[in-house]
């Protein structure tokens, strides 16, 4: 994993923006893994600023997001459809038919769980995966213990994933219990991947992470340690050094 600390949270954020930017600007056919949560938020918000003041052609990208959760109204405020429609998708020149998510009703679940995985992988994988980790390690919502050769599929969330979410809801009893997350066999495809870590929040999971030698379940973000193409940016305040 190679390493960078940005210093200020903002320009960790206008570094990553710069990436996803440069990536459609050298291949316009991409496909971008996408992320959510409150670390992607100025990321956006940065893309969409350098979209509109640079030339770039958006119409044959291909978005992919990590994950949903499970039976939530995709028209609801909390929803990860919602967030990327508020942030990036209602700004920028994209239509529907080029962003996808995983699939968050019981309908045929496991059948749309395959085709998403089929749909990530077809005629190449990722380009550009963009993660963020959750203070468990987690990344999109494959949570501790999770096998690394997981495909797309519903999964439980933990208390601590909960109880961190809890703040998009009204109360903690309304925060989802189960979600349809990107599997990190999925992820792990990607050509390329940043990971972006913000806030000191995240500080002891950076440090966890960088202390560690060889990728365990433990820590579902350590299987990035093997791959040969992996950025971790961060500010001061989640740098591990
Ligand atoms: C959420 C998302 C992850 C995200 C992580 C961190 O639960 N499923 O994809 O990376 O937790 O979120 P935040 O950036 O708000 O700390």
């Amino acid at each position: 994993m190679e390493f960078i600390n940005l210093g200020s949270t903002t320009l960790a954020a206008q570094y990553v923006a710069i990436e996803l930017l440069r990536q459609i600007q050298s291949n316009k056919r991409s496909k971008l893994g996408l992320a959510t949560g409150g670390t992607m938020e100025p990321v956006y918000a940065q893309l969409v600023q350098l979209i509109q003041s640079n030339p770039v052609d958006l119409s044959e990208i291909q978005t992919f997001n990590l994950d949903e959760y499970y039976e939530l109204d995709t028209e609801s405020k909390q929803s990860y459809l919602y967030y990327m429609k508020h942030h990036l998708f209602n700004h920028i020149d994209i239509r529907p038919e080029q962003y996808n998510f995983p699939n968050n009703d019981s309908v045929q679940l496991e059948a749309d769980n395959e085709a998403y995985d089929r749909l990530i992988m077809q005629d190449h994988p990722i380009n550009l995966q963009l993660l963020g980790i959750g203070t468990n390690g987690h990344i999109g919502f494959n949570e501790p213990g999770t096998p690394f050769d997981s495909n797309t599929r519903m999964v439980e969330l933990t208390n601590e994933t909960i109880q961190a979410n809890a703040r998009y809801f009204d109360s903690i009893e309304e925060v989802p219990t189960k979600a349809v997350t990107m599997g990190i066999r999925s992820i792990i495809k990607s050509h390329r991947i940043i990971l972006l870590a913000t806030g000191e929040k995240k500080k002891p999971i950076m440090q966890q992470l960088f202390q560690m030698k060889y990728p365990d379940e433990v820590i579902p973000a350590s299987v990035l340690i093997h791959h040969p193409n992996v950025l971790v940016v961060t500010d001061d305040a989640a740098s591990p050094y």
